[in-house]
């Protein structure tokens, strides 16, 4: 049994603020202790409260001045594409031709494989991202690459294989039969290896045969408990082009949902462009979206509009995603920044809290993970981040104006970057300590 205390603030979301009054939502404390047992938080609350129950012998590592949090979520991030992250003047569809399907066929190889799928775990600690949901590429190989190198840090992760049959290069496709037949393996091998997750990952309806669609959805009806991922609603373009594809359905979501890919437990990058009939159906059936701000600012792909999607009405669940390599950073600090400016853009100010729960609880609870990441209570999984909210001159002269937590939290997503993550924890073991002589 190891145990070990971490002293410090702490601030974690309990519900969701776009749905509940703030005061239900945000739990603060301003000298907080939380207890890891076994890679579980076994307690947390009040320094001056559990100083009396920490075992005599407990190892106590002490954050003055810093906050601890959940560590993030990224609810729909590609490791293939690290590599072309920053790739110039190109919407989606172009954007996919040009940069990202090349980078993809490169995964053939393992040792490439294995190379981006260490930097990319390496990448997303030094961020303070404990959770994900990865795309791969087509081939299955690539999934065993990132599987293993989050075992090896003991990460929840989702990931599964990509199906594309159809609309895309070569070296890059398979056959519906070939990916329903690879995906099954894959689950077989790594859904509940230690903390890993399958998820069934055809791309997009635009690179998927109606007979690979109707496979990934009997993967999905097969395997009751493993999660769904792809794209919807990006670009206009391919709107258009998904509806040409499949003349005899109402909309894009019909697509999915016709093939039995629309349900609470698949979620959706972008969203963008979908219509007030096919949000309802995204609410009725309880399937979620993954926004994705600074890949649709980068990609030009539109103004997702969040107040209108988690409209009390019919609330969709929304996460907030990264979408490397279209979008164009692994913070989630930079991309509840790009997800406030995107709402300023439509209107609507998003409260601190708002980004907050987004980034962590938020999004845990689009990928099914709400009951063991995403928060910090006592029982749930020892993810954790140390966050430094004077990590620089400038959020140092922020940090000593700010009159309330609220604000201090607010600057601190706007302003900061990686390096603002003092340490992150994943199931209680410290991943990743900042060294600013690096
Ligand atoms: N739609 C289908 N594939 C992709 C992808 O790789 N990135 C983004 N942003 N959108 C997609
Ligand atoms: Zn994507």
């Amino acid at each position: 049994m190891t145990e070990l205390a971490l002293r410090g603030a702490t601030y974690t979301l309990a519900a969701d603020p776009f749905l509940n009054s703030p005061s239900d939502c945000a739990v603060y404390e301003s000298d907080g202790c939380i207890l890891i047992r076994d890679g579980l938080i076994s307690a947390i609350g009040p320094y001056a409260r559990l100083r009396d129950k920490l075992p005599a012998d407990i190892e106590l590592r002490h954050y003055p001045d810093s906050i601890l949090m959940p560590g993030f979520v990224d609810a729909h991030i590609h490791y293939p594409q690290v590599e072309i992250i920053g790739s110039y003047g190109a919407q989606l569809l172009e954007w996919l031709n040009k940069y990202t399907f090349p980078a993809e066929a490169r995964f053939a190889d393992p040792d490439h494989a294995r190379r981006i799928a260490d930097f990319f775990i390496t990448e997303l600690h030094r961020n303070g991202t404990t959770s994900a949901s990865v795309f791969c590429t087509s081939a299955p190989g690539s999934v065993d690459a990132i599987f293993k190198a989050a075992q090896r840090h003991n990460m929840l992760l989702l990931a599964g294989k990509m199906m594309m049959d159809s609309h895309a290069p070569a070296n890059l496709v398979d056959t519906a039969q070939s990916s329903y037949d690879d995906s099954k393996a894959l689950i077989e091998r790594w859904h509940k290896r230690g903390r890993c997750r399958y998820a069934v990952t055809p791309r997009f309806a635009l690179t998927s045969s109606p007979r690979q669609l109707e496979l990934a959805g009997a993967l999905m009806r097969e395997h009751s408990d493993v999660r769904l991922q792809s794209h919807i609603s990006e670009n206009r373009a391919e709107v258009a082009r998904a509806s040409e594809l499949n003349p005899q359905r109402m909309h894009y979501t019909d697509i999915y949902d016709h093939y039995g890919l629309l349900s609470e437990r698949a979620i959706y990058g972008h969203g963008i462009h979908l219509a007030e009939d096919e949000l309802r159906r995204f609410h009725e059936i309880g399937a979620k979206i993954a926004h994705c701000p600074t890949s649709n600012f980068f990609i030009g792909s539109g103004l997702f509009d969040i107040a209108k999607t988690k409209n009390a009405a019919r609330p969709v669940t929304v996460g907030l995603g990264t979408d490397v390599g279209g979008g164009t950073s692994f913070s989630m600090l930079g991309t509840m920044s790009e997800a406030y400016k995107m709402a300023q853009m439509r209107g609507n100010s998003l409260t601190a809290a708002q980004c907050w729960y987004l980034a962590t609880l938020g999004s845990a609870e689009a990928l099914g993970l709400g009951e063991r990441v995403g928060s910090l209570r006592a029982g749930r999984d020892a993810d954790i981040i140390v966050l430094d909210p004077r990590a620089t001159p400038l959020l140092e002269l922020r940090a000593g104006v700010a009159e309330s937590i609220d604000e201090l939290l607010f600057a601190l997503m706007i302003c900061a970057d990686d390096r603002a993550i003092a340490a992150t924890y994943v199931a209680g073991k410290l991943v990743h300590e900042r060294d600013f002589a690096d």
